[in-house]
Protein backbone atom coordinates (compact mmCIF):
# COMPACT_ATOMS: atom_id res chain seq x y z
CA UNK A 1 0.00 0.00 0.00
CA UNK A 2 1.17 3.66 -0.66
CA UNK A 3 2.66 5.88 2.09
CA UNK A 4 -0.16 8.27 0.85
CA UNK A 5 -2.90 6.00 1.00
CA UNK A 6 -2.11 4.44 4.47
CA UNK A 7 -1.92 8.12 6.11
CA UNK A 8 -5.21 9.22 4.63
CA UNK A 9 -7.06 5.81 5.51
CA UNK A 10 -5.57 6.18 9.05
CA UNK A 11 -6.88 9.77 9.03
CA UNK A 12 -10.32 8.43 7.56
CA UNK A 13 -10.38 6.17 10.21
CA UNK A 14 -9.88 8.40 12.81
CA UNK A 15 -12.81 10.14 10.98
CA UNK A 16 -15.56 7.61 10.66
CA UNK A 17 -14.45 6.36 14.15
CA UNK A 18 -15.00 9.23 16.01
CA UNK A 19 -18.15 9.25 13.84
CA UNK A 20 -19.53 6.18 14.84
CA UNK A 21 -21.53 6.69 17.53
CA UNK A 22 -23.16 9.99 15.77
CA UNK A 23 -23.22 8.08 13.08
CA UNK A 24 -27.15 7.42 12.81
CA UNK A 25 -28.09 10.87 13.61
CA UNK A 26 -26.63 12.04 10.01
CA UNK A 27 -28.88 9.15 8.45
CA UNK A 28 -32.35 9.47 7.06
CA UNK A 29 -34.32 6.28 8.71
CA UNK A 30 -37.53 7.00 8.06
CA UNK A 31 -37.79 6.29 3.96
CA UNK A 32 -39.39 3.70 2.36
CA UNK A 33 -40.82 2.50 5.27
CA UNK A 34 -44.46 2.04 4.02
CA UNK A 35 -42.83 0.79 0.44
CA UNK A 36 -41.80 -2.70 2.07
CA UNK A 37 -45.49 -3.89 1.60
CA UNK A 38 -45.07 -3.37 -2.16
CA UNK A 39 -41.53 -4.56 -2.62
CA UNK A 40 -43.00 -8.02 -0.64
CA UNK A 41 -45.82 -8.12 -3.67
CA UNK A 42 -43.57 -7.23 -6.43
CA UNK A 43 -40.87 -9.52 -5.18
CA UNK A 44 -43.86 -12.69 -5.02
CA UNK A 45 -44.61 -11.71 -8.33
CA UNK A 46 -41.15 -12.19 -9.88
CA UNK A 47 -40.07 -15.25 -7.76
CA UNK A 48 -43.40 -17.89 -7.77
CA UNK A 49 -46.07 -16.18 -5.86
CA UNK A 50 -47.60 -17.35 -3.47
CA UNK A 51 -45.63 -20.72 -2.69
CA UNK A 52 -44.58 -20.95 0.96
CA UNK A 53 -41.44 -23.10 0.68
CA UNK A 54 -39.20 -22.14 3.06
CA UNK A 55 -41.17 -23.38 5.89
CA UNK A 56 -38.61 -25.00 8.88
CA UNK A 57 -35.36 -23.21 7.50
CA UNK A 58 -33.92 -19.96 8.96
CA UNK A 59 -31.69 -17.57 6.80
CA UNK A 60 -28.98 -15.67 8.49
CA UNK A 61 -29.03 -12.04 6.66
CA UNK A 62 -26.24 -9.62 7.95
CA UNK A 63 -26.35 -6.51 6.82
CA UNK A 64 -23.55 -3.67 7.64
CA UNK A 65 -25.54 -0.69 8.89
CA UNK A 66 -27.87 1.37 9.57
CA UNK A 67 -26.60 4.30 9.33
CA UNK A 68 -27.22 4.77 6.00
CA UNK A 69 -30.84 4.35 4.61
CA UNK A 70 -30.17 1.96 1.68
CA UNK A 71 -29.46 -0.92 4.45
CA UNK A 72 -32.45 -0.73 6.27
CA UNK A 73 -34.44 -0.96 3.09
CA UNK A 74 -32.48 -4.03 1.76
CA UNK A 75 -33.09 -5.69 4.63
CA UNK A 76 -36.24 -4.84 5.72
CA UNK A 77 -37.23 -5.73 1.80
CA UNK A 78 -35.12 -9.09 2.13
CA UNK A 79 -36.76 -10.09 5.74
CA UNK A 80 -40.52 -9.55 3.96
CA UNK A 81 -39.70 -11.13 0.48
CA UNK A 82 -38.19 -14.22 2.56
CA UNK A 83 -40.99 -14.70 5.08
CA UNK A 84 -43.56 -14.16 2.21
CA UNK A 85 -41.94 -17.66 1.20
CA UNK A 86 -42.27 -19.32 4.50
CA UNK A 87 -38.63 -18.44 5.85
CA UNK A 88 -37.79 -17.97 8.85
CA UNK A 89 -35.13 -14.44 8.86
CA UNK A 90 -32.59 -13.47 11.75
CA UNK A 91 -31.70 -9.84 10.28
CA UNK A 92 -28.51 -8.15 12.09
CA UNK A 93 -27.24 -5.08 11.23
CA UNK A 94 -23.21 -4.27 12.41
CA UNK A 95 -22.77 -0.42 12.34
CA UNK A 96 -19.84 -0.78 10.73
CA UNK A 97 -18.21 -2.66 12.78
CA UNK A 98 -16.33 -5.24 11.51
CA UNK A 99 -15.35 -7.28 14.48
CA UNK A 100 -19.49 -7.10 15.45
CA UNK A 101 -20.09 -8.40 12.04
CA UNK A 102 -17.70 -11.50 12.26
CA UNK A 103 -19.27 -12.35 15.80
CA UNK A 104 -22.60 -11.65 14.47
CA UNK A 105 -22.20 -14.11 11.68
CA UNK A 106 -20.49 -16.58 13.84
CA UNK A 107 -23.77 -16.10 16.37
CA UNK A 108 -26.09 -17.07 12.85
CA UNK A 109 -23.96 -19.63 12.27
CA UNK A 110 -23.79 -21.22 16.02
CA UNK A 111 -27.41 -20.94 16.12
CA UNK A 112 -28.17 -23.43 13.23
CA UNK A 113 -29.32 -20.82 10.54
CA UNK A 114 -29.82 -23.10 7.10
CA UNK A 115 -28.40 -20.08 4.98
CA UNK A 116 -26.75 -16.91 4.96
CA UNK A 117 -26.77 -13.89 3.36
CA UNK A 118 -24.19 -11.09 3.34
CA UNK A 119 -23.49 -7.67 2.54
CA UNK A 120 -20.13 -7.14 3.75
CA UNK A 121 -18.47 -4.22 5.78
CA UNK A 122 -14.72 -5.55 4.90
CA UNK A 123 -14.70 -7.71 1.86
CA UNK A 124 -12.05 -10.02 3.68
CA UNK A 125 -12.34 -9.75 6.82
CA UNK A 126 -14.90 -13.27 6.56
CA UNK A 127 -12.61 -15.81 4.96
CA UNK A 128 -12.33 -17.70 8.35
CA UNK A 129 -15.79 -17.06 9.24
CA UNK A 130 -17.35 -18.54 6.39
CA UNK A 131 -15.09 -21.42 5.93
CA UNK A 132 -16.73 -22.16 9.18
CA UNK A 133 -19.92 -21.63 7.55
CA UNK A 134 -18.80 -24.36 4.25
CA UNK A 135 -17.69 -26.82 7.20
CA UNK A 136 -21.11 -27.04 8.58
CA UNK A 137 -22.98 -27.26 5.24
CA UNK A 138 -24.56 -23.76 5.55
CA UNK A 139 -24.55 -21.91 2.10
CA UNK A 140 -23.30 -18.22 1.47
CA UNK A 141 -24.86 -15.49 -0.68
CA UNK A 142 -23.57 -12.24 -1.54
CA UNK A 143 -25.51 -9.50 -1.23
CA UNK A 144 -24.61 -6.30 -2.95
CA UNK A 145 -20.95 -6.35 -2.03
CA UNK A 146 -18.91 -9.61 -2.81
CA UNK A 147 -17.36 -11.46 -0.68
CA UNK A 148 -14.07 -12.11 -1.09
CA UNK A 149 -10.95 -14.65 -0.84
CA UNK A 150 -13.34 -17.34 -0.18
CA UNK A 151 -14.53 -20.26 -1.78
CA UNK A 152 -17.83 -20.11 0.55
CA UNK A 153 -20.05 -18.13 -1.52
CA UNK A 154 -22.48 -19.40 -3.98
CA UNK A 155 -24.20 -16.84 -5.74
CA UNK A 156 -24.02 -13.03 -5.71
CA UNK A 157 -26.70 -10.30 -6.10
CA UNK A 158 -25.97 -7.15 -6.80
CA UNK A 159 -26.17 -4.02 -9.08
CA UNK A 160 -23.84 -3.60 -12.38
CA UNK A 161 -21.37 -1.40 -9.85
CA UNK A 162 -18.89 -0.44 -12.71
CA UNK A 163 -22.36 0.56 -14.54
CA UNK A 164 -23.16 3.04 -11.45
CA UNK A 165 -20.07 4.74 -12.30
CA UNK A 166 -20.41 4.68 -16.26
CA UNK A 167 -24.31 6.55 -15.72
CA UNK A 168 -22.53 9.00 -13.09
CA UNK A 169 -19.85 10.03 -15.53
CA UNK A 170 -22.30 10.22 -18.30
CA UNK A 171 -24.41 12.07 -17.02
CA UNK A 172 -21.81 14.42 -15.91
CA UNK A 173 -20.63 14.37 -19.40
CA UNK A 174 -24.21 14.96 -21.04
CA UNK A 175 -25.17 17.88 -18.20
CA UNK A 176 -21.72 19.56 -18.55
CA UNK A 177 -21.92 19.03 -22.37
CA UNK A 178 -18.06 18.31 -22.27
CA UNK A 179 -17.74 17.36 -25.68
CA UNK A 180 -18.70 21.03 -26.46
CA UNK A 181 -16.25 21.97 -24.01
CA UNK A 182 -13.53 19.95 -25.34
CA UNK A 183 -14.16 21.46 -28.69
CA UNK A 184 -14.08 25.03 -27.38
CA UNK A 185 -10.94 24.74 -25.02
CA UNK A 186 -13.31 25.09 -22.15
CA UNK A 187 -12.81 23.60 -18.43
CA UNK A 188 -14.32 22.63 -15.18
CA UNK A 189 -13.11 21.98 -12.05
CA UNK A 190 -14.03 18.34 -10.64
CA UNK A 191 -13.26 16.99 -7.30
CA UNK A 192 -13.36 12.99 -6.11
CA UNK A 193 -15.16 11.29 -3.61
CA UNK A 194 -14.93 7.56 -4.14
CA UNK A 195 -16.01 4.26 -2.09
CA UNK A 196 -14.61 2.62 0.58
CA UNK A 197 -11.39 0.54 -0.11
CA UNK A 198 -12.59 -2.36 1.50
CA UNK A 199 -16.03 -2.64 -0.64
CA UNK A 200 -14.85 -4.43 -4.08
CA UNK A 201 -17.74 -2.20 -5.63
CA UNK A 202 -16.37 1.26 -4.82
CA UNK A 203 -12.91 0.09 -7.29
CA UNK A 204 -15.35 -1.07 -9.85
CA UNK A 205 -17.50 2.44 -9.89
CA UNK A 206 -14.33 4.20 -9.99
CA UNK A 207 -13.13 2.40 -12.93
CA UNK A 208 -16.67 2.99 -14.60
CA UNK A 209 -16.68 6.77 -13.76
CA UNK A 210 -13.01 6.97 -15.60
CA UNK A 211 -13.60 4.92 -18.49
CA UNK A 212 -15.89 8.14 -19.40
CA UNK A 213 -13.94 10.84 -17.41
CA UNK A 214 -10.07 9.81 -18.08
CA UNK A 215 -9.69 11.44 -21.11
CA UNK A 216 -11.35 14.64 -20.31
CA UNK A 217 -9.03 14.95 -17.54
CA UNK A 218 -6.55 14.16 -19.86
CA UNK A 219 -6.85 17.12 -21.92
CA UNK A 220 -8.14 19.64 -19.05
CA UNK A 221 -11.38 20.14 -20.19
CA UNK A 222 -12.19 18.33 -16.65
CA UNK A 223 -9.58 19.92 -14.01
CA UNK A 224 -9.11 18.36 -10.75
CA UNK A 225 -7.34 21.09 -8.84
CA UNK A 226 -6.26 19.49 -5.74
CA UNK A 227 -5.21 16.70 -7.87
CA UNK A 228 -6.49 13.46 -6.85
CA UNK A 229 -7.91 11.49 -8.93
CA UNK A 230 -6.77 8.26 -8.61
CA UNK A 231 -8.37 5.65 -6.68
CA UNK A 232 -6.05 5.61 -3.65
CA UNK A 233 -6.07 9.32 -3.24
CA UNK A 234 -10.04 9.58 -3.38
CA UNK A 235 -11.70 6.56 -1.91
CA UNK A 236 -13.49 6.72 1.27
CA UNK A 237 -12.86 4.31 4.01
CA UNK A 238 -16.38 2.96 5.21
CA UNK A 239 -18.06 5.52 3.20
CA UNK A 240 -17.94 8.13 5.77
CA UNK A 241 -20.25 11.23 5.29
CA UNK A 242 -18.10 13.01 8.11
CA UNK A 243 -14.72 12.47 5.86
CA UNK A 244 -16.09 13.78 2.67
CA UNK A 245 -17.84 16.86 4.12
CA UNK A 246 -14.32 17.53 5.85
CA UNK A 247 -12.80 16.99 2.34
CA UNK A 248 -15.03 18.93 1.00
CA UNK A 249 -14.67 21.71 3.74
CA UNK A 250 -11.29 21.51 3.07
CA UNK A 251 -11.04 22.11 -0.58
CA UNK A 252 -13.72 25.09 -0.51
CA UNK A 253 -11.87 26.99 2.12
CA UNK A 254 -8.07 25.91 1.88
CA UNK A 255 -5.82 26.70 -0.53
CA UNK A 256 -8.52 26.42 -3.59
CA UNK A 257 -10.84 28.88 -1.50
CA UNK A 258 -11.31 31.13 -4.62
CA UNK A 259 -11.80 28.34 -7.60
CA UNK A 260 -14.76 27.86 -7.88
CA UNK A 261 -16.39 24.01 -7.67
CA UNK A 262 -18.15 23.19 -10.70
CA UNK A 263 -18.82 19.15 -10.28
CA UNK A 264 -18.34 17.30 -6.91
CA UNK A 265 -18.42 13.87 -8.23
CA UNK A 266 -19.50 11.81 -5.19
CA UNK A 267 -20.18 7.83 -5.18
CA UNK A 268 -22.49 8.06 -2.25
CA UNK A 269 -25.49 9.92 -1.36
CA UNK A 270 -24.14 10.34 1.98
CA UNK A 271 -21.53 11.87 0.50
CA UNK A 272 -23.41 14.10 -0.91
CA UNK A 273 -25.50 15.32 2.20
CA UNK A 274 -21.36 15.82 3.20
CA UNK A 275 -20.76 17.72 0.23
CA UNK A 276 -24.18 19.52 0.48
CA UNK A 277 -23.33 21.17 4.21
CA UNK A 278 -19.98 21.98 2.91
CA UNK A 279 -20.87 24.13 0.28
CA UNK A 280 -23.52 25.57 2.24
CA UNK A 281 -20.98 26.32 4.77
CA UNK A 282 -18.82 28.00 2.13
CA UNK A 283 -22.00 30.50 0.87
CA UNK A 284 -22.64 28.28 -2.32
CA UNK A 285 -26.11 29.19 -3.24
CA UNK A 286 -28.36 27.08 -5.58
CA UNK A 287 -29.29 28.69 -8.97
CA UNK A 288 -26.36 30.83 -8.41
CA UNK A 289 -23.05 28.54 -8.23
CA UNK A 290 -24.07 25.26 -6.51
CA UNK A 291 -21.90 22.30 -8.39
CA UNK A 292 -23.41 19.67 -10.25
CA UNK A 293 -23.21 17.01 -7.33
CA UNK A 294 -23.89 13.62 -8.13
CA UNK A 295 -24.55 10.66 -5.76
CA UNK A 296 -25.49 6.81 -5.15
CA UNK A 297 -28.68 4.94 -3.96
CA UNK A 298 -31.49 7.45 -4.74
CA UNK A 299 -32.36 7.45 -0.47
CA UNK A 300 -35.05 9.59 0.20
CA UNK A 301 -32.89 12.42 1.37
CA UNK A 302 -31.17 12.29 -1.78
CA UNK A 303 -34.34 12.64 -3.57
CA UNK A 304 -35.54 15.57 -1.72
CA UNK A 305 -31.93 17.21 -2.28
CA UNK A 306 -32.67 16.76 -6.01
CA UNK A 307 -35.73 18.20 -6.14
CA UNK A 308 -34.50 21.42 -4.06
CA UNK A 309 -31.58 21.40 -6.07
CA UNK A 310 -29.01 20.59 -3.54
CA UNK A 311 -28.33 17.45 -5.46
CA UNK A 312 -28.34 17.05 -9.34
CA UNK A 313 -28.56 13.40 -9.53
CA UNK A 314 -28.63 10.44 -8.00
CA UNK A 315 -28.35 6.39 -8.94
CA UNK A 316 -31.69 4.68 -8.55
CA UNK A 317 -31.00 1.54 -7.24
CA UNK A 318 -34.33 -0.77 -6.90
CA UNK A 319 -33.69 -2.94 -3.82
CA UNK A 320 -36.85 -4.79 -3.87
CA UNK A 321 -35.38 -5.96 -7.35
CA UNK A 322 -32.27 -6.77 -5.96
CA UNK A 323 -34.04 -8.72 -2.66
CA UNK A 324 -36.08 -10.96 -5.14
CA UNK A 325 -33.19 -11.84 -7.07
CA UNK A 326 -31.16 -12.78 -3.80
CA UNK A 327 -34.42 -14.64 -2.67
CA UNK A 328 -34.11 -16.92 -5.77
CA UNK A 329 -30.71 -17.39 -5.07
CA UNK A 330 -31.84 -18.68 -1.37
CA UNK A 331 -34.49 -20.93 -3.00
CA UNK A 332 -31.43 -22.49 -5.19
CA UNK A 333 -29.45 -23.16 -2.75
CA UNK A 334 -31.78 -24.21 -0.40
CA UNK A 335 -34.49 -26.32 -2.38
CA UNK A 336 -32.42 -26.70 -5.89
CA UNK A 337 -34.17 -24.37 -7.95
CA UNK A 338 -32.43 -22.27 -10.88
CA UNK A 339 -31.17 -18.73 -9.83
CA UNK A 340 -31.15 -16.03 -12.46
CA UNK A 341 -27.76 -15.54 -13.20
CA UNK A 342 -26.86 -12.84 -15.86
CA UNK A 343 -22.74 -12.35 -15.36
CA UNK A 344 -20.38 -15.40 -14.78
CA UNK A 345 -17.46 -13.60 -15.56
CA UNK A 346 -16.97 -10.11 -13.78
CA UNK A 347 -16.87 -10.98 -9.94
CA UNK A 348 -13.79 -13.02 -9.82
CA UNK A 349 -13.58 -12.64 -5.67
CA UNK A 350 -9.42 -13.98 -6.01
CA UNK A 351 -11.31 -17.83 -5.91
CA UNK A 352 -13.89 -18.08 -7.77
CA UNK A 353 -15.62 -16.27 -10.56
CA UNK A 354 -19.29 -15.55 -8.33
CA UNK A 355 -22.37 -16.51 -10.58
CA UNK A 356 -24.17 -13.49 -10.61
CA UNK A 357 -27.13 -11.55 -10.99
CA UNK A 358 -26.54 -7.50 -11.56
CA UNK A 359 -29.87 -5.32 -11.41
CA UNK A 360 -29.45 -2.26 -13.30
CA UNK A 361 -28.67 1.21 -11.85
CA UNK A 362 -30.08 4.13 -13.36
CA UNK A 363 -29.38 7.34 -12.98
CA UNK A 364 -32.79 10.03 -11.43
CA UNK A 365 -32.62 13.43 -11.43
CA UNK A 366 -35.60 15.87 -11.49
CA UNK A 367 -36.33 15.04 -14.96
CA UNK A 368 -37.25 11.57 -14.09
CA UNK A 369 -37.91 11.03 -10.48
CA UNK A 370 -41.60 11.29 -10.76
CA UNK A 371 -41.92 8.40 -13.11
CA UNK A 372 -39.17 6.23 -11.84
CA UNK A 373 -39.57 6.47 -8.22
CA UNK A 374 -42.94 7.90 -7.19
CA UNK A 375 -44.55 6.22 -10.11
CA UNK A 376 -42.39 2.87 -9.39
CA UNK A 377 -43.80 2.85 -5.98
CA UNK A 378 -40.31 3.74 -4.10
CA UNK A 379 -41.45 6.51 -2.92
CA UNK A 380 -44.77 8.34 -2.31
CA UNK A 381 -45.27 11.86 -3.15
CA UNK A 382 -46.19 12.67 0.30
CA UNK A 383 -42.55 11.14 1.80
CA UNK A 384 -40.79 13.42 -1.09
CA UNK A 385 -43.38 16.12 -0.02
CA UNK A 386 -44.05 17.30 -3.17
CA UNK A 387 -47.56 17.91 -5.23
C1 LIG B 1 -23.31 -0.05 -2.33
C2 LIG B 1 -23.84 1.33 -2.58
C3 LIG B 1 -23.82 2.14 -1.29
C4 LIG B 1 -22.46 2.05 -0.61
C5 LIG B 1 -22.45 2.75 0.73
C6 LIG B 1 -21.96 0.04 -1.69
O1 LIG B 1 -21.45 -1.22 -1.48
O2 LIG B 1 -23.25 -0.76 -3.53
O3 LIG B 1 -25.15 1.27 -3.08
O4 LIG B 1 -24.05 3.48 -1.59
O5 LIG B 1 -22.09 0.71 -0.45
O6 LIG B 1 -23.34 2.17 1.61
Amino acid sequence: MKKGLSILLAAAMTLSLAACGGSTETANTTAAGGDTTTAAADASEGADAGTATGEGKTIGVAMPTQSSERWINDGANIKEQLEAKGYKVELQYAEDDVQMQVSQIENLIASGVDCLVVASIDSTALVNTLASAKEKGIPVIAYDRLLMDTDAVSYYATFDNKGVGTAIAKYIEEKKDLKTAQANGESYTIEFFMGSPDDNNALFLYQGIMEVLQPYLDDGTLVCKTGRTSFEDTCILRWSQETAQQWCENYLSGFYADEKLDIACTAFDGFAYGVRSALEGAGYQVGVDWPLVTGQDAELMAVKNIISGHQTMSIYKDTRELAAKCVTMVQAVLEGAEPEINDTEQYNNGKLVVPSYLCTPVAVDTDNYMELIVDGGYYTKEELGVQ
